[in-house]
């Protein structure tokens, strides 16, 4: 018989009256066969008692790190971090979504959290009042933009015996929106394919110590191989020189170059196995026609020729097969019909199915910092916009686009 998985929950109680809901959302888990595993807060240890939940899980409630009534290994603060699947918060109060969002980690579930490296779903809870707070809002979506997920809380008659939004979503519907992102992070749609990544810049020499390069972090490039690998694709991630952090694929092989021409060698020899290429390298463009030995003096001036030089998603696409899907980047400064247009012809001149631009003159998203906005172009339908968000979720986003595309033309 098939018997559907069994997920490890981690569900965080803060301090409010819904916290009593929190039992019933426990419950859920629990009779559809799943393990969880409590983290109070000590306020909201004052609405609900810790050994409720010991009771209804089966498991010691982790209430302070000092304490270690957990009955994982006291050795490590983070064990519990390690062991989940998914981290619920409900209720998530005011409180807690300012301090998550400062990444404050002053009790065990802040310590908890910060150290969770899978899904996290919210469900704030508070007064309308507060829920309205002009300073709630702004960290609730800034958490939702770092890639948190939330059920909303709804309107109704709240504890206070004030009405509005602000009341908890019903233990039902959270247990349902977490399953579903269970299944979504746990699926692998893309295991069994591979995707080629260009990521950083190159650098052009002009003579042994000099070169031309192109302003890039690999950010991007990084968490697309992040991304990749997570859905279970087989990475081959060819990196121009980028902070260490950047230059290797969580899995699969990471090659380091440096020019251009290596980065076009290198792609070219995965070529053949990739069904997806992705290119968010930033190739230095330009070349000096020479490249002069040894160093140049530093006397009067100097007179440089550039050429314009390999484009190597170009010369990828001449190669492209039909099952093969191309997604290309486009760092723009601007985002009027003047750079649609370079957008909508690069599409075509690199023979891509996709191109991702992005604006970067804006200071919030783009360079080196670690959220993008995205609009999706693409040979056959109207430009897709992907709202703001941490690279690596509109990484997911795009593989996952590519991944659809592919399908049908096959
Ligand atoms: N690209 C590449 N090799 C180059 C230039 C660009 O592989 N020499 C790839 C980039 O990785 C990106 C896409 O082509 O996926 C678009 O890059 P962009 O710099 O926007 O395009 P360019 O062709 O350089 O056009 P321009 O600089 O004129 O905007």
């Amino acid at each position: 018989m098939h018997s559907a998985p069994s997920y490890k929950i981690i569900l965080g109680v803060t301090g409010g009256i819904a916290a009593y809901k929190a039992c019933e959302l426990a419950r859920n888990f629990i009779k559809a066969g799943h393990e969880v595993r409590v983290v109070m807060t000590a306020h909201a240890e004052q609405f609900v008692g810790a050994l409720t939940f010991h009771s209804l899980t089966g498991y010691p409630v982790l209430r302070s790190l000092a304490q270690g009534t957990s009955d994982l290994s006291a050795t490590s603060h983070i064990d519990l971090a390690r062991w989940g699947d998914l981290f619920v918060i409900a209720p998530a109060t005011a409180n807690f979504l300012a301090k998550a969002r400062a990444g404050m980690a002053d009790d065990a579930l802040l310590t908890e959290l910060l150290a969770f490296q899978g899904p996290v779903l919210l469900a704030p809870a508070m007064n309308t009042r507060m829920w309205d707070a002009p300073v709630t809002r702004e960290n609730f979506s800034v958490l939702l933009e770092r890639g948190y997920h939330s059920v909303d809380p709804v309107e109704g008659l709240l504890a206070c015996g004030e009405e509005g939004a602000g009341k908890m979503a019903e233990p039902a519907q959270i247990f349902a929106r977490a399953i579903t992102l269970l299944q979504d992070s746990t699926a692998k749609p893309l295991a069994g394919k591979t995707v080629l990544i260009t990521s950083g810049p190159t650098r052009n020499y002009i003579d042994s110590i000099r070169f031309i390069s192109n302003r890039s972090s690999g950010r991007m490039g990084h968490a697309v191989a992040t991304a990749a690998s997570a859905l279970g694709a087989k990475v081959i991630f060819v990196s121009g020189p980028v902070e260490e952090r950047f230059q290797k694929s969580p899995t699969g092989k990471s090659i380091a170059v440096e020019t251009g021409d290596q980065m076009l060698a290198a792609a070219l020899d995965a070529f053949d196995e990739a069904d997806f290429v992705v290119a968010t390298a930033a190739v230095a463009d330009f070349a000096p026609h020479e490249v002069s030995e040894g160093k140049i003096r530093r006397e009067g001036t100097l007179d440089l020729q550039l050429r314009a030089s390999t484009d190597v998603l170009a010369e990828l696409g001449r190669r492209k097969r039909s099952n093969q899907v191309f997604v290309g980047f486009a760092a723009e400064v601007g985002e009027s019909e003047v750079e649609f247009k370079k957008a909508r012809e690069k599409l075509e001149k690199k023979n891509l199915d996709l191109l991702a631009f992005n604006n970067v003159s804006r200071k919030d998203i783009g360079f080196d910092v670690e959220q993008n906005e995205i609009l999706l172009f693409s040979k056959i339908a109207e430009p897709v916009p992907l709202a703001k968000a941490k690279k690596e979720v509109l990484a997911r986003e795009i593989l996952l686009r590519a991944n659809e595309l592919q399908g049908k033309m096959s």
